[in-house]
């Protein structure tokens, strides 16, 4: 078990909402590049990935990596971000192939959707993100940095 620098804060938000809930997101994962995005299917990982890139300023399109497992987005000041989705990778060898460590350990933000089929390569210092559904246009966010 990590330890945590902060206890579980959350958000509920609809998609009218959901600028807000990343303004929050952004200044409570300051300091931290890895995000963690926990969720069932359906709950909103690309949802809130897609804001999150509105929100910085990428003014591209945001896809799931499905063929690529990693889509790399620069920022408005051209900094890159890169979105994993590691949902059907068969194996954490196959992450790593991809060169995890170099995207995590490269300081830009990394936001990671199916962050549990990776359990061995998230770093310990990583933003938590859990989303959970609640009914049809509500979702909570309960996030947490681990250092
Ligand atoms: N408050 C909300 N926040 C996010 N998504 C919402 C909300 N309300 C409704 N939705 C809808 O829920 C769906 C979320 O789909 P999304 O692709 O973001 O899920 P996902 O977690 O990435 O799933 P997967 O695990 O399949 O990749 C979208 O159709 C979106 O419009
Ligand atoms: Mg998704």
């Amino acid at each position: 078990m990590s330890e945590l620098v902060s206890t579980d804060e959350k958000i509920s938000y609809s998609l009218a909402q959901i600028s807000e809930a990343v303004l929050e997101l952004l200044n409570a994962g300051k300091g931290t590049n890895v995000w963690a995005l926990h969720g069932a299917m359906g709950s909103g990982k690309t949802t809130i990935t897609k804001a999150l890139l509105n929100q910085l300023g990428s003014h591209e399109l945001v896809a799931s990596p499905t063929f690529s497992i990693v889509n790399e987005y620069r920022s408005k000041d051209n900094e890159p971000v890169y979105h994993f989705d590691f949902y059907r990778i068969k194996n954490e060898m196959e992450a790593y192939d991809i060169g995890t460590e170099e995207y995590f350990d490269s300081g830009h933000l990394c936001l990671i959707e199916w962050p549990e089929k990776i359990p061995s390569l998230l770093p310990t210092q990583h933003f938590e993100i859990r989303i959970e559904i609640i009914d049809e246009q509500t979702r909570i966010i309960h996030y947490r940095k681990h250092a």
